[in-house]
């Protein structure tokens, strides 16, 4: 990897989720994005609702322009998702199982067809497990069985074999139920010989909620089971207004997940979920929640940047 200013020391694929309609109409934004990081994933733009939402007329635009800028800034892509229940277009809710499993056979296979070579790891599916640690009953589930996954993570392969195939979830940072599935999934899909390389964890973490426990010790497990780990959606939820204690909360977070995917190895990335408190998810789906990023709205780096960037050179 090219290395932005937030890499550390030890090397680590450092990224953000990029939305295109800001990369194309900010210059800042687009500046920024460039400067610190060295992998990008598009935030919507490879959706199954963004892609396909009417039956068979496909719309590659915003992928297409993510890639293409990553291409040409050197950096690498992170796929995001093939299989979600949620940002799925109605028509595929309402299929009968033989015939949904073709479709989402075709979509896996056309998705990551089209980027073969240029995506460094996809989350092929993404939350599928209940906090108590049962399956979530989404459509796949619900109508193609528990076999749903190991059947998206062979199709990904045949599609792009050189591509990083991992699980996706979020609250499964520490140890718990949750967590507890998802290694044993994924120590069972490797058992039996099934394509899967990695596990993300998005850690979208709130000031309210503490911080989870035996992180460390949780991507330790599955980096024992020879799977690489990813934290993919990091960010730090703060209840507003924001304060200078605050801040020093969010930042003592954030330093946490870093510490805790440079302490094993096969942590291979630390990805946030946007940078910039100029535009977020965070307030649309958590009233009185925000600036959960590492920048605020002006692009000033806040007290976080500065507790993830002392590992590395300053810019
Ligand atoms: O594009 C339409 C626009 O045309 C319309 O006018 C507008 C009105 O609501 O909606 C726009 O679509 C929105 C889309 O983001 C693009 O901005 C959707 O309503 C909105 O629901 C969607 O939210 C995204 C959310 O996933 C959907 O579940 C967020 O941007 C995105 O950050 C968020 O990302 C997820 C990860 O994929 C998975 N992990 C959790 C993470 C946070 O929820």
């Amino acid at each position: 990897s090219a290395g932005g200013p937030l890499q550390g020391v030890t090397k680590r694929y450092v990224g953000s989720a990029v939305a295109v309609q800001h990369l194309e109409a900010e210059a800042d934004y687009k500046a920024v994005l460039t400067r610190e990081f060295d992998s990008v994933t598009p935030e919507n733009e490879m959706k199954w609702g963004t892609v396909e939402a009417v039956r068979g007329q496909y719309d590659w635009s915003g992928a297409d322009a993510i890639v293409a800028y990553a291409k040409k800034t050197g950096k690498s892509v992170r796929g995001h998702t093939l299989v979600w229940h949620s940002q799925l277009p109605d028509w595929v809710g309402g299929l009968e199982a033989a015939e949904l499993r073709e479709v989402v056979r075709d979509h896996v296979k056309t998705e990551a067809g089209r980027y073969r070579g240029k995506i460094r790891a996809w989350d092929v599916v993404n939350e599928a497990f209940n906090e108590d640690g049962t399956r979530r009953p989404t459509v796949f589930q619900e109508k193609l069985g528990d076999g749903y996954i190991a059947d998206a993570l062979r199709w990904a392969h045949q599609a792009d074999p050189k591509a990083k195939l991992y699980i996706n979830d979020y609250n499964i940072e520490g140890l718990n139920p949750k967590s507890d599935a998802t290694y044993e999934l994924v120590r069972s899909l490797k058992r039996q010989g099934v394509p899967i390389h990695g596990v993300g964890i998005q850690a979208h973490l709130s000031l309210m909620y503490g911080f989870p426990s035996g992180m460390k010790e949780n991507i330790a497990r599955f980096a024992a089971l020879g799977l690489d780990v990813a934290i993919t959606e990091a960010d730090v939820r703060i209840p507003l207004p924001v304060t200078p204690e605050k801040l020093a909360a969010q930042a003592d977070y954030f330093g946490q997940v870093w510490d805790a995917c440079h302490a094993v190895k096969r942590c291979v990335e630390f990805t946030t979920w946007g940078f910039t408190d100029r535009h977020s998810w965070v307030p649309d789906v958590f009233p009185g929640e925000g600036a959960a990023c590492l920048f605020d709205e002006n692009l000033v780096p806040k007290p976080a940047y500065a507790r993830l960037n002392h590992h590395g050179p300053r810019p």
